[in-house]
């Protein structure tokens, strides 16, 4: 549904929390941050963030996974895979991501999120440092070749349209944070980059 001027908030004024952000992260012992992992699709995201969900949770951090395929069965199942509707997609899920670091948690954000525009947008939208974005960089040949959900084959069929890598676009970064080659790792060494990365920054201790 398309909101209207007439209908949009502009009578609503920000309410200030009592307790701070700066005493909830006291309260976890990190800081909250968002750790965005962009990639294609079959590039690892999800399998990464997971594992580093779980070291974080395991050492007693609170996190949080948000993920493409389960967030569009809820809050985003009204979105489909054209540029504008992905745009929506980012855009709700940084706010999301927002509240969420907020809350001073860490949370792990993957989603292809292809377009530079849109990841720069959430970066902008979150507290300075707290945006890390993360490159799951698989090379598209691998990705094809791994297909654990046979989308690639479907794709070049045409039975799906506006697949990214095949005919919608794959934005890389090129200064993310934190830049990782799943094909020449482990799932292990992957998410103890990304650990590695939050010790050397003081997210985490
Ligand atoms: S986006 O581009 O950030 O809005 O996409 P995202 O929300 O991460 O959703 C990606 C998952 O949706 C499935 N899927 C598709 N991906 C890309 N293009 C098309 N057309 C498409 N159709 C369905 C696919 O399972 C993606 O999951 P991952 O984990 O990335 O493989």
């Amino acid at each position: 549904k398309t909101i209207t001027t007439d209908e949009k908030s502009s009578d609503v004024v920000w309410h200030e929390a009592s307790v701070t952000p700066a005493q909830r992260e006291s309260n976890n012992g990190h800081q909250g941050a968002v750790l965005w992992f962009t990639g294609l699709s079959g590039s690892g995201k999800s399998t990464v963030a997971n594992a580093v969900d779980k070291m974080l949770h395991d050492r007693g951090c609170k996190t949080y996974i948000l993920d493409g395929d389960n967030v569009r069965h809820g809050l985003n199942k009204d979105l489909g895979f054209n540029d504008v509707d992905r745009i929506e997609n980012i855009r709700r899920i940084g706010e999301v991501s927002n509240l969420f670091v907020d809350a001073g948690l860490i949370v792990c954000s993957a989603f292809i999120s292809p377009f530079i525009a849109d990841r720069a947008m959430v970066r902008a939208l979150l507290p300075e440092t707290r945006f890390i974005e993360v490159f799951i960089d698989t090379p598209i040949s691998i990705c094809e070749q791994r297909d654990p959900k046979g989308l690639y084959k479907k794709a070049r069929a045409g039975e799906i349209k506006n697949f990214t890598g095949i005919d919608s676009a794959y934005e890389a970064p090129d200064a993310a944070e934190i830049h990782i080659k799943t094909a020449e790792l482990s799932v292990e060494m992957c998410a103890k980059q990304v650990i590695n990365y939050m010790l050397d920054n003081n997210i985490i201790s």
